[in-house]
């Protein structure tokens, strides 16, 4: 049988066909205004960048790059949408609105799915069961709570702030849209939402939805751009309240522009999570969630388990099994329905992730990468790990944001917890071990707003996220992901 290109061929010779999801049922249009005031317009300055899919390089559509008059424009359009209507709408009629997007969503999930892996360069597998499902899932969640404020904060009145700015990152597109834009409706709050520049075309889908959910215009607004964009939003002073998740860097200049303004915010920055697998643990399932910490979704995810702290006594065995187990990760064609790891986001994503390649063996560790072939265009990272790695190199201290993995070993509890610790971030953290007690007492001293028990990387829309020390100020989800959104007062 022929091996295809970028398929794997194991050892007995066979590989899988493949299995593409079909593109032919989704529909882009070759160019995209902003979304202001409910319907699509052109940017003032007529500006526009390329969306590329970068599985193959190719343009998918042109998206308008919004200036400081656009994004004005937007903050406008939700100042008027949210004292004219939505501030004043029963909040049970919010609550509908948002349901319908939820229902719409579910109805369209299989064309949200293609256009997040053609844009993003994710597996369809986990745009379609993952990022779609639970965006959707944020949206039912949010809308049932619109007219239960009273219940989520007893003897207070929750009264919402004005209009939310929110801008997002190109890991989780839909979703991280889902996230910022539905606790700011349900709470009787208008959004200028920014979408990251690699990304773009889920959050203009979803514009379509809104506008066919017939919301009042204005209520949501969607912005398209880079940095400048981003930075217009933040220092826009008719914005109440920023939500930004994306690299600490950025949060840091955020946090700075906001110092001394009256505006409310949260920051999700970056993480540097370590997954502990004691000697006790199952290990091959073990195995398994090292594997979904660190490859899933190429390793861009602010989560990610990208270290590996393991007990000494297990260390050769784990190491052995997890260098088997990369074998068997396919890594291709985002849409092909067997692909484990696709597309890194971007080149310079790509250039970043090398760089740190390079630097870790630099710093003297020992890199180990799967024998998979890579397709010719686009970009690849083969999943990879760094053995014989010090607590100070930098692949141990810094997000890579890609599928590589520092490992390192552990005799004792306490050193296991110390060196989990021992990195600027705070964001996750992963403890395997058939002791209970062991869970409790590792997810007491991980200073980490998420702590997942033998499993990793499992969302919620009512689990509660965020991060400690860099990894952020402030939670999203869940019932605290409503506080974001409001000022509290007597009743
Ligand atoms: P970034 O932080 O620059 O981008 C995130 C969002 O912020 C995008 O929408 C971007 O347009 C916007 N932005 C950029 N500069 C801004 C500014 N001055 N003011 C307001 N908004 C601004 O992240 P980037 O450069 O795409 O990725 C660099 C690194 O950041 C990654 O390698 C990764 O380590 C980390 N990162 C972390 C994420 C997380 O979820 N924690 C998500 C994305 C990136
Ligand atoms: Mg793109």
């Amino acid at each position: 049988m022929a091996t295809p290109e970028n398929k794997l061929a194991f050892d007995g010779g066979w590989a899988y066909d493949p299995a593409p999801e079909s593109t032919d049922h989704i529909s882009l249009k070759k160019r995209y205004g902003l979304f202001i005031g409910g319907e699509f317009v052109a940017p003032e300055n007529s500006r526009y960048f390329d969306t590329i899919n970068p599985a193959n390089e190719q343009k998918l559509a042109r998206v308008a790059e919004a200036s400081e008059a656009d994004v004005d424009r937007a903050v406008k359009a939700a100042r008027a949408a949210y004292s004219g209507v939505w501030s004043r709408m029963p909040a049970k009629e919010r609550g509908k609105y948002i349901y319908r997007i939820a229902r719409i969503m579910q109805e369209r999930a299989r064309e949200f799915a293609a256009i997040e892996s053609l844009d993003g360069g994710k597996p369809i597998r986990e745009s379609r069961d993952i990022d779609v499902p639970l965006a959707a899932a944020h949206f039912f969640y949010y809308a049932g709570w619109a007219d239960k404020l009273d219940y989520a904060f007893p003897g207070q009145r929750a009264k919402p702030l004005g209009v939310a700015g929110q801008i997002i990152p190109w890991n989780f597109p839909l979703l991280m849209a889902a996230w910022k834009i539905a606790p700011a409706l349900a709470t009787g709050n208008t959004v200028v939402l920014k979408p990251a520049e690699t990304t773009p075309l889920t959050a203009l889908k979803l514009a379509e939805v809104i506008a066919d959910a017939g919301l009042p215009p204005g209520v949501v607004n969607i912005v398209t751009g880079a940095g400048k964009t981003g930075a217009a939003i933040v220092n826009h002073p008719g914005v109440d309240k920023i939500a930004f998740t994306g690299s600490t860097n950025v949060g840091r200049i955020i946090q700075r522009a906001l110092a001394g303004t009256r505006k409310k915010y949260t920051l999700e920055l970056g993480g540097k999570a370590a997954n502990v697998v004691f000697a006790d643990a199952a290990i091959d399932q073990a195995v398994e969630g090292i594997v979904n910490g660190i490859f899933f979704n190429q390793g861009h995810v602010c989560c990610a388990g990208s270290r590996l702290l393991v007990q000494e006594s297990v260390a050769d065995e784990v190491v052995a099994k997890l260098k088997e187990r990369m074998e068997t990760l396919i890594v291709g064609d985002p849409l092909d329905k067997n692909t484990d790891i696709g597309a890194i986001n971007s080149s310079m994503q790509l250039e970043k992730i090398q760089s740190y390649l390079k630097i870790g063996k630099e710093e003297g560790g020992e890199m180990h990468q799967s024998a998979c072939r890579l397709p010719k265009k686009g970009y690849w990272c083969r999943p990879t790990i760094f053995t014989g790695v010090a607590q100070s190199n930098r692949v141990v201290q810094e997000e890579i944001f890609g599928p590589v993995l520092a490992i390192q070993t552990f005799r004792s509890f306490d050193e296991a917890l110390a060196k989990a610790n021992n990195t600027p971030y705070g964001l996750s953290g992963g403890v395997w071990t058939d002791k209970g007690a062991k869970i409790f007492k590792m997810t007491q001293g991980l200073r980490a707003g998420v702590v997942w028990a033998n499993t990793f990387n499992k969302f919620d829309p009512t689990s509660p996220f965020g991060g400690y020390k860099e990894s952020g100020v402030g939670r999203e989800g869940g019932l605290h992901g409503l506080d974001a959104y409001v000022k509290l007062g007597a009743r």
